[in-house]
């Protein structure tokens, strides 16, 4: 792939968009440093070892520092001094009251302010509350020390982790936020060879789409997810209501999977951000609490349920397979996967537990609960348990053996937090079953 025109990028963040971004800029062929104020992760990517697990992110950073058109940096200095266009890529993690914590995006404002050498335009790709790009510009305007011009804008990325390279080459859209012509033309050309419709708006209207839409995303798995609920009531199967209602196409199938919930770092803290923001604003979006609600209750409903099965949970062994707050990742972020964990120990439940990808980041994250252990595969960890708990739907676990997993478990009992299984052929395979809504 070749640009018209190669842009000077700096990618401030070597987190999941950063970093996705500014190895995806480069295969565009642009000049990019990623510059991130974590010293190790740095060494780790000058040395092509990755930070986290994504499909085809390695290659794409082994052919940027091959080609010399991607660099990394620990300097925010230096890296804003010798680019043309910023893009604001750090954490904006959620604070106690469920609010954004911008306080990375304004220190990266202030330091451009500092460093501004040349016109720069300053890019909002973090997912932020509305009226941040504003903030960005006073912070450059109230701190810079020369007559320089400069632009401030808003491209919000909507990239899935584990999916995050194909969605960055592959958009439905392109949203720009801009305020001048100038920004607009930039934008437009690092984008040049990416095939998708550009949606042009006012800064302020470009934050709020990000918002909406993964709220919105979230609002339609918490809306399966209550009906679940009255499926189990009503004997009804909640994989057929999400089909059928999927098919009309003003509805979509997409995001109808009922379960125990949607986890991750973008949708528990952009449903609380966009509350806060908009409660703030001056209108309650009690939606929003609403979907936030239905999503926590999801994964208290799947523990009452194997307590509903199990009877007495204390020094009973369930396997966990699956942690990861959804395939194809080893994101441990807010996944329902450790809550469950966490309940289950603390009611006496021994854990044995596996996990394709994440072994690595759930022994950190689930450090210091009682009663887990961790194996190497499936079947060691399902061995003599009396139930096995599908938190994740990896594709590996669809092909497992059931005749062997009931030969090796004590007592033949699945609860399917993901609706993975085929309900008719696990029960014919003589097991105990739930899943969620069928
Ligand atoms: C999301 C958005 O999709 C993306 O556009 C944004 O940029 C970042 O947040 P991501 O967090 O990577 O991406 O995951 P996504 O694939 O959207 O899934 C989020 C969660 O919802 C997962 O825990 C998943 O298991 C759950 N989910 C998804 C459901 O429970 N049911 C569904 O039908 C779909």
């Amino acid at each position: 792939m070749k640009t018209a025109r190669k842009y000077k990028i700096c990618v401030v963040g070597a987190g999941h968009v950063g970093l996705v971004a500014a190895a995806c800029f480069s295969k565009l062929g642009h000049k990019v440093v990623c510059v991130d104020n974590d010293r190790n992760k740095i060494q780790m990517l000058k040395e092509m070892s990755m930070p986290f697990h994504e499909p085809g992110l390695e290659a794409l950073v082994k052919r940027g520092l091959k080609r010399e058109n991607l660099n990394f940096l620990f300097s925010l200095t230096e890296g804003i001094r010798s680019s043309e266009v910023i893009f604001i890529a750090v954490g904006t993690p959620p604070k106690k009251d469920g609010s954004a914590d911008l306080s990375s995006v304004e220190n990266v404002a202030y330091t451009a302010a500092k460093n501004l050498n040349s016109y720069k335009l300053v890019v909002g790709k973090s997912t932020v509350p509305v009226q941040t790009g504003k903030r960005i510009q006073e912070i450059i305007e109230n701190n810079k020390d020369n007559g320089l011009k400069f632009d401030v804008a808003s491209n919000p990325e909507f990239l899935r982790e584990g999916k995050a390279i194909y969605d960055f080459f592959y958009p439905d859209r392109i949203v720009l936020g801009v305020e001048s012509k100038k920004a607009e033309n930039i934008l437009k050309g690092i984008y040049s060879l990416v095939k998708a419709p550009f949606v042009v708006t006012d800064i302020n209207t470009a934050e709020l789409i990000k918002h909406a839409s993964n709220s919105f995303l979230a609002t339609k798995i918490s809306f399966i997810n209550a009906v679940s609920r009255v499926c189990d009531l009503a004997g009804a199967d909640i994989e057929k209501v999400s089909k059928a209602m999927g098919m009309d196409r003003r509805i979509g199938s997409a995001f109808l999977q009922a379960g125990i919930g949607y986890g991750g770092f973008c949708f528990p803290k952009d449903i609380e951000a966009f509350a806060y923001i908009s409660k703030k604003l001056g209108y309650e979006f009690g939606l929003l609490r609403e979907v936030r609600n239905i999503n926590q209750g999801q994964v208290v409903y799947f523990l009452r349920k194997i307590k509903g099965k199990l009877g007495s949970l204390k020094n009973k062994r369930a396997a966990v397979l699956g942690l990861s707050f959804k395939p194809g990742t080893d994101d441990m972020r807010f996944a329902p996967a450790v809550k469950i964990v966490e309940a289950l120990s603390q009611e006496g439940v021994n854990l044995s537990l596996y996990d394709p990808k994440s072994m690595g980041k759930s022994k950190k994250v689930l450090k210091g609960i009682k009663r887990v252990k961790f194996f190497k595969s499936p079947y060691a960890a399902v061995a003599g348990a009396d139930c096995v708990c599908f938190l994740t739907e990896w594709d590996e676990f669809r092909k497992l053996d059931l005749r062997k997993i009931k030969k090796i478990m004590k007592h033949p009992f699945i609860a399917d937090g993901r609706n993975m299984l085929d309900k008719k052929k696990v029960l014919a395979a003589g097991f105990e079953y739930f899943g969620i809504g069928r």
